[in-house]
């Protein structure tokens, strides 16, 4: 383009640039909790992620540089940065999909229920907003303790006549990624081609991967079944013993909770074949009230329970052994919004 004359700069394509209007469909997504070790990255990806017509970037910590920084990106979503509890509402307003990974984060020695004191009261606060500024939105709850976490938004959105049992979800999809990927390195293939459904909750026993019933079976002798299943109920722990203070799993946890999103978007527009596992309300599939199984996502949330995966013996002794440690969490986060500390 050196010898152009004047004026027809205007008919020469920029280069790499995209000769197709801005779509003026696609979703509004906010993302509470931006600018922490899960959000910035998370942000990042759903920045990438086709379907995102705006982004809203929330939290009590600055959003602006970050918001800033992602806005250079050449993709059609538009980022907006909203900080602390007066801006909620903008960041809310007309939301289809929220996502909260605000709260503490782990330290060695500590279990996720030890973060509740602290992020019990952050998820309530952020849900109310929810219930009043976007009440038909899909939430997907990332904070910890997932297994009482749920159960607060619910009781919250509950209270304020807002509940969807269909469009609330605790996002488990990290588990559902590290059972895939650690399944495939005993199997030796790519984690790709392999699919674990994980059941139950999100926090260590709770934590159940059906290993007979992945795609393609994973069938092992009973210990090295055992060592299997306990590296993936454990591999949080792993990630917080390897960042010796500085957190739990971020990087990891922004792939799978864009992975979620991006099913829930898929769904939203129409796409009938979207299965995630996640944990949601439902006496449905277990005895509990709230539980992790596979989903089939629609247009208006979920759309179909599927049966839960068989079992083999090992399976259910686990199982069973999850039953009193899932029922306590979950009364916690529903005596935490019943009778506040
Ligand atoms: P982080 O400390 O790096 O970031 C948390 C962010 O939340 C910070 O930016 C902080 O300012 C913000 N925040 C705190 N209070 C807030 C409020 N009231 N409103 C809005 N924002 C607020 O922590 P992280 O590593 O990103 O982890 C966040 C949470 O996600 C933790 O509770 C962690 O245990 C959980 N987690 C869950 C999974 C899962 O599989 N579900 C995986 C990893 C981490
Ligand atoms: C995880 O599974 O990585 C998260 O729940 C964070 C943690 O505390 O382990």
């Amino acid at each position: 383009a050196a010898h152009l004359l004047p004026g027809s700069q205007a008919q020469v394509p920029e280069l790499g640039a995209q000769h197709t209007a801005a779509p003026e469909h696609g979703y509004v997504v906010a993302v509470l909790g931006a600018s922490g070790g899960i959000g910035q990255p998370l942000s990042l990806l759903l920045k990438l992620t086709p379907g995102v017509r705006e982004l809203r970037l929330y939290d009590v910590a600055p959003t602006a540089g970050v918001a800033a920084d992602l806005s250079h990106i050449a993709t059609p979503a538009r980022v907006s940065a909203h900080t602390g509890p007066t801006a909620l509402a903008d960041a809310l307003y007309g939301a289809d999909l929220v996502v909260i990974p605000a709260g503490v984060p782990r330290k060695p020695g500590m279990t996720r229920d030890d973060l509740f004191n602290i992020n019990a009261g952050i998820v309530r606060t952020l849900v109310e907003g929810v219930a009043r500024f976007c009440p038909r939105a899909w939430l997907a709850i990332i904070s910890n303790p997932v297994n009482s976490t749920v159960p607060i938004a619910a009781e919250v959105l509950k209270r304020a006549g807002a509940f969807n049992p269909g469009r609330l979800f605790g996002v488990t999809t990290l588990d559902v990624l590290r059972a895939n990927t650690f399944a495939a390195e005993v199997l030796g293939l790519d984690p790709e081609t392999v699919s674990v459904p994980v059941i139950g909750g999100h926090a260590g026993a709770t934590i159940l991967p059906v290993l007979s019933a992945a795609s393609p079976p994973v069938q092992l002798p009973e210990d090295r079944a055992r060592a299997l299943m306990a590296r993936i109920q454990d591999a949080g722990t792993e990630v917080v013993k390897a960042k010796a203070g500085a957190g739990s799993a971020t990087l990891s946890m922004a792939a799978a909770a864009a992975r979620f999103a991006a099913s829930c978007l898929r769904a939203m527009g129409g796409d009938s074949n979207v299965v995630e596992c996640a944990y949601v309300a439902s006496s449905m599939v277990s005895g509990l009230p709230y539980f992790a199984s596979p989903l089939r996502l629609g247009p208006a949330g979920i759309a179909e329970f599927l049966p839960l995966p068989h079992m083999n013996a090992l399976e259910r002794e686990n199982f069973e052994a999850m039953q009193v440690e899932l029922a306590a969490s979950i009364q916690k986060g529903v005596d935490f919004v019943a009778n506040p500390p």
